[in-house]
Parts: C-alpha cells; structure tokens; sequence
C-alpha cells in the first residue's frame, strides 16, 4: 500500500497479523530484499516492509537523506498506519544505521533490536569520500556500475559461485533504484554520526548477527558492537556475506524466530 506521510510517498508492505516486526532494507535496495523474511514472518507476525525514501516505489527528489530522516519516516509512517504498540525492528546494514537511529530517538516504540551486518561507528574520511565520489558518478552516469562495484563486496565468493539466481536478483533489485536517491543516502551516510555512545544506552533485547564472510562489516567488528550492548545476543551467520537475509535466508529466519518467541519471557 502506499503510506503518505513527511511530504513523500511511501511504498510499503504489509502481510500477516501479530506483533509488528519491521524490516528495513539495506543500500541500494528495496523491501524485496527481504522476500524470504516476508513469507516466512508473516504466518506469526505484522511483517512492514517499507521502502525508504526515494526507494523502491517510495519516489523522492531529496539531495541528502540523513539516517535521522529515514528513522523519523519509521516513525511517521508507523502513526500513519496506527501501530502505536512497540515494534521489533530489525534492520540490515544501512537499515541498521537507521535502526540506531531510531533507536536513540524513538526508544519507547521499540520491543526488540535486530541488527544485521551494520556497525555503530561512523565513516572515516576516506569511506565518506567514496562514498560523495559514487554520488557524483551515478548522477552522471546512471547505475550500470553499481552492480559490478557492489556485488563483490555484499556477496561471499561461495554465492557468487553456487547462487546465480541472488546475484540475478540482487543486480536486477541495484539497477531498478534511482541514482537520485542513491546519491542522497550515499550522502547521507557520509554525514552520519558515529552511534558507539548510544550502545551502552540500548535498553532493549538485541540480536546482533553477521555474514561469517562479511566483508563490508566484519565478524570482529560486529561482536565488539554486540559486546556494548547490554542485552544483546551475538550469532554468526554461515555461509553468507554481507546479505545473510538474501544468502542464508534459512538461518536468519531459525535464529530471528527463536529470538523473537515467546515474547512474554524476554
Ligand atoms: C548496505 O548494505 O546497506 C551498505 O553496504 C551500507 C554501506 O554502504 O555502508
């Protein structure tokens, strides 16, 4: 359906009944990333897949999205749709910049934390130099590099090898995104802040888990974010990259299930 909220235009998915559980895509993508979390959740829970600003379907003519901008757009579009009662969200990689974000701002909407293959620290000079320099290419020249630029780097060498069909559909889910919105949340994570402070303020049960081939947010990394968050649970992901939910959808799915049942005991 489409939610209007914050002068844009929201695609957003809606499927099953329960506790919501809100999956927030990663970058350059769109919700149907999340095809195998959809089907899955949705016989247990409210699954909400949006795509975030200028998105997927969620067009929009932004010249930078800050990940404060895509949180608060969580939040608007949950008002818009009357999900009033706390949410587990869970986010992957720029999601869960956005989901940290959320986090610090919108805490008491907020039942459980997902994290998946992301990181709390901001960007060095260098990464948010790349990061200006993508957006200025693909506003010239559109999206035709982005895949063969990214793909290396968000699949494990095993998936490229054994799965064509993910690396079919994760090239095909890159090109269909506009450049403008590329370039704004490219942008946008430039500037991010650094989230390390907020870690310790997590006052929420929290899955931390990562690609054992994550090359973009490495095991390491993400087990010393897991280890400042007070409640969190920390699992590696095997077999999979830095796309565990598209990679290895089957332990994403055991592991986020086990964590989120029975909601009543955590
Ligand atoms: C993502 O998967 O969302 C991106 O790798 C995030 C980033 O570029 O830092």
């Amino acid at each position: 359906m489409d939610v209007v909220c914050n002068d844009c235009s929201f695609h957003v998915g809606l499927q099953g009944e329960g506790t919501p559980l809100l999956l927030v895509h990663g970058f350059p993508l769109d919700h149907t990333m999340w095809a195998a979390q959809m089907e899955f959740f949705a016989q247990t829970h409210l699954v909400i897949t949006p795509d975030l600003r200028g998105f997927g379907k969620s067009a929009d003519s932004s010249e930078i999205v800050t990940m404060r901008q895509f949180a608060d757009d969580l939040a608007a579009m949950l008002d818009t749709l009357s999900i009033h009662e706390p949410i587990a969200l869970c986010g992957l990689s720029m999601g869960g910049y956005i989901g940290l974000q959320f986090a610090r701002h919108y805490q008491d909407r907020l039942d459980r934390l997902i994290l998946l293959d992301t990181r709390s620290a901001a960007d060095d000079e260098l990464i948010a130099g790349a990061r200006r320099q993508m957006a200025n290419t693909v506003l010239a020249d559109g999206m035709s590099s982005v895949p063969g630029a990214m793909i290396p780097k968000l699949l494990s060498p095993a998936t490229r090898h054994n799965c064509p069909e993910v690396v079919e559909t994760l090239t095909e889910m890159i090109l269909r995104q506009f450049p403008a919105a590329v370039a704004a949340a490219q942008r946008g994570m430039a500037e991010r802040p650094s989230s390390d402070d907020l870690l310790s303020q997590i006052d929420l049960p929290t899955l931390v888990l990562c690609g054992q081939h994550d090359s973009i947010t490495p095991v390491a990394e993400m087990l010393s974010m897991a280890e400042r968050i007070p409640h969190a649970e920390f699992a590696v992901i095997e077999n999979a990259g830095h796309m565990t939910p598209m990679e290895n959808p089957n332990a994403v799915n055991q592991h986020l299930a086990a964590f989120l049942e029975p909601a009543s005991v955590k």
